[in-house]
């Protein structure tokens, strides 16, 4: 063979001619005189044929041996094929095992989700993985393009602090050569630093959070996308914000579509929000929201729309399963895989009606002064199709850095709440720009005033109204890609109770 390899992702660009794939057997079926192996080799998967009357019987003799994940070399002719993946299917000339591969611990029957966290190093191959991988790297790819393409530069931050920014309760403690020392919780300081030398920058690094919530929103090691702007308020910030998001998910929409129907995703939500003008409003008018009788009626409803598809599901499971003793074999198939759906549906619903009722008294109850519970925010992101911004928290439940409004009682902050309950995936701010203020508000945080020398510096060295934001990569991931659970968004994630692989 001659080595040149070709990616089945490029296939398409090679009808009719010969071509080298080196990959690994994604599946493999057997009848009789051909052999169809489901190739991937990291850029996509190919239907590959191995007819036992067109190659060598050394050729037929590895083809018939195969099992999933064996890795392979295959020589073939590549054909336009309809009913393909892609399009295209190899005629495969030649196989070659590079290794022969007996039992894959990962089949494509369902496993328990800590089973398949144990081995996500192999995880990490299967298909919607490997998609949530690749959107990961579009999302990366487009916030870079964004920030770049307005004469953003991209900064880095120190990982080892001497200090917290964000709360001292969430801090992971290391030993810096005997002195104390916190591993990042934002770069955010860093950045305001180095917009006051740059005017607009962003920094796009790993943060961590001791965070003791087993939430499927919270990791311990998350990446933090923080564009820190001179001379920008906070509704210039907003507008910056909402730009960047728009323009994250229409590339995604207009780049990954495969990916994302790998991951079934319903892209109708992200479709409307790109054209839509998101929603702005002050925390207060939505505290009024998260309590008022209009949000438990529609929390009543939301009830009896779940109790309705959960019947409907039951019924057509116990239809399907009657017509499965008498189905032809591809039927059995088909509905087997349904089966499998319409029960992780059921549960997924019996979980909503489990919670809604306590999402219902959560918001009922909801005291002005308190942040939003993960509840609180889907309750209130519910009642709209778009990402809503909240704006003038309670300045006492905001970091000590925000600027406050004039009457001291608001803070100038935003988060942004994402659709279809993914939560906060932005928080942001204008910064306190006066001296006295922040040396104050260093002081009422119990901060250590000599640890912020340096970022005082920012207000008695040509001082300047600015404001940033920070972006959570793998909420943003998970939201986009539809995953439940941020685990999912990252290749090793780190969490409360989940430190290797
Ligand atoms: O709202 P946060 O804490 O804001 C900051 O850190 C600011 N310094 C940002 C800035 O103004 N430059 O965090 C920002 C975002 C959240 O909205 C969320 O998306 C994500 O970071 N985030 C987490 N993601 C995963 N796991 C966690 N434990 C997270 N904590 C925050
Ligand atoms: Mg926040």
């Amino acid at each position: 063979m001659n080595k040149q390899l070709t990616y089945i992702h490029q296939l398409k660009n090679h009808i009719s001619s010969e071509v080298n794939l080196a990959g690994w057997v994604y599946n493999v079926r057997n009848s009789g005189s051909l052999v169809f192996i489901e190739c991937r080799d990291g850029s996509g998967i190919c239907q590959c044929v191995v007819n036992k009357e067109e190659v060598s019987e050394e050729s037929w003799l590895a083809a018939v041996s195969l099992k999933q994940e064996s890795s392979i070399r295959l020589h073939g002719l590549v054909v336009a094929d309809e009913r393909s993946i892609g399009g295209v299917e190899l005629q495969v000339q030649r196989v070659e095992i590079l290794q022969l591969v007996t039992e894959y611990p990962i089949t494509p029957k369902e496993h328990g989700i800590e089973f398949l966290m144990n081995r996500r190093h192999l995880w990490l191959r299967s298909q919607r993985q490997w998609a949530a991988m690749r959107v990961r790297n579009g999302i990366i790819f487009a916030i870079h393009n964004f920030f770049q393409s307005r004469g953003f530069i991209q900064t880095d931050t120190p990982i080892f602090t001497p200090n917290a920014a964000e709360g001292s309760t969430t801090l992971f403690e290391t030993d810096f050569f005997e002195e104390k020392a916190y591993l990042a919780q934002t770069g955010q300081l860093y950045g305001e630093a180095l917009a006051m030398a740059h005017g607009l920058i962003y920094t796009f690094g790993p943060t961590f959070r001791a965070e003791k919530s087993k939430t499927r929103r919270h990791l311990s090691e998350f990446w933090m996308i923080e564009p820190e702007m001179a001379f920008y308020d906070l509704e210039m910030n907003m507008d910056l914000a909402e730009d960047m998001l728009k323009s994250i998910v229409a590339d995604i929409l207009t780049n990954y579509s495969q990916e994302l129907s790998l991951l079934e995703r319903d892209t109708s939500s992200l479709q409307r929000l790109v054209e839509k003008d998101f929603v702005r409003i002050k925390y207060d008018d939505s505290v009024d929201i998260l309590t008022s009788e209009k949000t438990a009626l529609l929390l009543d409803e939301l009830i009896q729309q779940r109790e309705s598809e959960k019947e409907k599901l039951g019924q057509e499971q116990t239809t399907i399963q009657k017509e499965h003793g008498s189905a032809k074999k591809w039927r059995k198939k088909q509905i087997e895989k349904r089966v499998i759906d319409i029960i992780s549906r059921i549960d997924q619903i019996e979980e909503d009606l489990r919670n809604i009722p306590k999402w219902k008294k959560s918001a009922q109850e909801f005291t002005w002064g308190a942040d939003f519970g993960g509840s609180d925010e889907t309750v209130l992101t519910m009642q709209y199709d778009v990402p809503v911004m909240v704006t003038h928290w309670p300045a006492e439940i905001k970091a000590f850095y925000m600027k406050r409004d004039a009457t001291d009682t608001y803070a100038l902050g935003v988060d942004i709440l994402a659709p279809e309950g993914y939560g906060e995936i932005v928080g942001g701010s204008q910064r306190e720009d006066n001296l006295e203020v922040i040396l104050a508000r260093i002081e009422q945080e119990g901060l250590d005033p000599k640890t912020f020398e340096w970022y005082t510096d920012l207000r008695r060295f040509g001082s300047v109204p600015h404001a940033g934001f920070g972006l959570g990569l793998e909420r943003t991931v998970a939201w986009i890609c539809g995953l439940n659970h941020v685990r999912e968004t990252i290749a090793f994630p780190r969490m409360l109770g989940r430190i290797t692989p």
